[in-house]
């Protein structure tokens, strides 16, 4: 039997669950992602909410499925450690990097991934990549800054384009970068980020996956990076 992307999102997500078990006590707080395969796994983390104290989440939509599954939700601000952050990822390379943003929740994310001690990323196995930049790499831009950033997207050799009719958690835009082949993806992350109006980009290489739990038709691989 073939299993679809969605029964193997489910894998991923379970085996999330699974590894983070050690680090399910009454004052743990945990950080949690966006997107399809995360929403599986906060389902999972629901049922166990009375294992961890807290949840900290990336994004509005996350805060909203953590909540309707009665786990307690508190703002990063309130938090000072967090001993795991779960989220899936667009692409992921040998290494670890990985593109996020297709949710267009990168930047959220990244901060609650930057508290967090260990960056556990749930991906099927569609996701692994040998280069970055198959899936266009999302930025979360300041509106005023739009054409600019437009601009020196199209000197790095990439095709942007506006995410239309998309608003950020934060009220900014997205622009999506097509085109890209990226073998330094710290030095591109860098870069990026240095644009004025960038508030971040979806390379996720400075922060990268401490652990990729890869979901293929053989059952979870647990990468350790
Ligand atoms: C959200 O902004 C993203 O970073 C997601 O984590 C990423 O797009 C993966 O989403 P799926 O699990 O829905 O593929």
């Amino acid at each position: 039997m073939t299993l679809d992307a969605n029964a193997l999102k489910q894998a991923a997500a379970q085996a999330a669950i699974d590894y983070i078990e050690p680090w399910l006590k009454p004052d743990a707080v945990i950080g949690v992602g966006t997107g399809s395969t995360a929403d599986l796994f906060i389902d999972l983390l629901c049922a166990k909410r009375d294992r961890f104290k807290a949840a900290v989440a990336s994004s509005e939509r996350t805060a909203k499925r953590l909540r309707d599954g009665l786990v307690r939700v508190l703002e990063l601000n309130e938090v000072t450690s967090m001993p795991v952050y779960v989220d899936g990822a667009d692409e992921i390379n040998p290494q670890g990097e990985m593109i996020k943003g297709g949710g267009g929740a990168l930047t959220r994310e990244k901060i609650v991934a930057s508290v967090s001690e260990r960056f556990v990323c749930i991906v099927d196995a569609s996701k692994q990549v040998e280069v970055l930049g198959r899936f266009p790499l999302p930025i979360e831009v300041i509106p005023m800054a739009q054409e600019a950033v437009l601009r020196k997207c199209r000197l790095l050799g990439g095709e942007p384009a506006v995410r239309e009719g998309f608003v950020t958690d934060n009220g900014n835009i997205i622009v999506d970068i097509s085109g890209l082949s990226i073998h330094n993806a710290v030095g591109l992350e860098t870069e990026i980020n240095q644009w004025p109006g960038v508030v971040t980009n979806g390379l996720f290489a400075l922060e990268k996956a401490d652990v990729a739990l890869v979901a293929g038709q053989g059952g979870v691989t647990l990468v350790e990076h």
